[in-house]
């Protein structure tokens, strides 16, 4: 039974990490004139209220896009998506990673996304038939296997997971294996946290190991709250497109500037 729920991290500096580069890529795969697909196997709700209940309660996105919103130029891609969002659903609202690529894409680019808790679900199905994406109640990293290659070929996966199965440690390079031989030219995206405990740390060596060209970008910050195991977060990509290190490069200034 899952009981994780993004809501109370959304708008957090991994979010902010993730999201911000997520935008730039999608920024990236669509100035050119093809139709792209989008996968996303764990796509939580879409949509966040920062005002929300459970977001007060842990308060992360005062240390995440509350402080860093204004470091970025307005022409970036996230910045637009962040105001395309706030003229969508309110000043307090926080796009998830399906309302970026939704505000993102064109049309005749294609959404798939998989989400299993029934409430997130249920949020998420509610938007996703105004963005035009399909939704599925099943297992993310399965969907993403038997879909791939999809069409149109151009695109990228997403996997950001929860981590609550400690199992996806050991399942997820599997999976990601599977994806890259079926869908060679797919750019694969993965979330990790970084652990005291170094969890994450055998998973990234196995993709390493097996993708030696792959991208990586982490941001270290100070935990959440005293004895709270996570003290940064990573990005982990496949296919990475031309020019991600300088936007990494980028990125980096702006978390260290304030
Ligand atoms: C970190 S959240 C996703 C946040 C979202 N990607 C974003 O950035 O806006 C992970 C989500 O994955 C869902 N989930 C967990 N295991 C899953 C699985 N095997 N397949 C699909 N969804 C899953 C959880 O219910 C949760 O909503």
């Amino acid at each position: 039974m899952l009981s994780y729920q993004h809501i109370y991290h959304a708008g957090n500096l991994a979010d902010v990490q993730k999201h911000a580069l997520l935008a730039w890529v999608l920024d990236y795969l669509t100035r050119k004139d093809k139709p792209i697909s989008y996968i996303e196997s764990h796509a939580g709700r879409g949509v966040y209220d920062l005002m929300a209940a459970e977001a007060v309660k842990t308060g992360e996105a005062a240390a995440g896009i509350a402080a860093l919103q204004a470091r970025f130029s307005p022409d970036h891609p996230y910045a637009r998506r962040l105001a395309e969002t706030r003229a969508m659903y309110g000043e307090m609202a926080y796009p998830g990673s399906p309302l970026i690529a939704a505000l993102s894409l064109r049309e005749g680019d294609v959404i798939h996304l998989a989400e299993l808790h029934p409430q997130e679900r249920a949020a998420l199905a509610r938007e996703a038939e105004r963005w035009g994406a399909h939704v599925r109640g099943e297992d993310g990293l399965k969907m993403a296997v038997s879909i791939a290659p999809p069409t149109p070929r151009r695109g990228m996966l997403v996997i950001d997971p929860s981590y609550e199965v400690k199992e996806d440690y050991v399942t997820i390079p599997k999976v990601i294996g599977q994806v890259a031989r079926k869908w060679n030219v797919g750019i694969v995206m993965l979330w990790y946290p970084i652990l005291t405990q170094g969890l994450h740390l055998p998973m990234l060596e196995t993709l390493m190991e097996a993708h030696p060209d792959a991208f990586r970008h982490e941001l270290r910050f100070p935990p959440v709250r005293e004895g709270h195991k996570m003290v940064g977060s990573g990005i982990w990509m496949l296919n990475a497109p031309y020019g991600i290190e300088a936007e990494a490069a980028h990125l980096d200034r702006l978390f260290r500037k304030g």
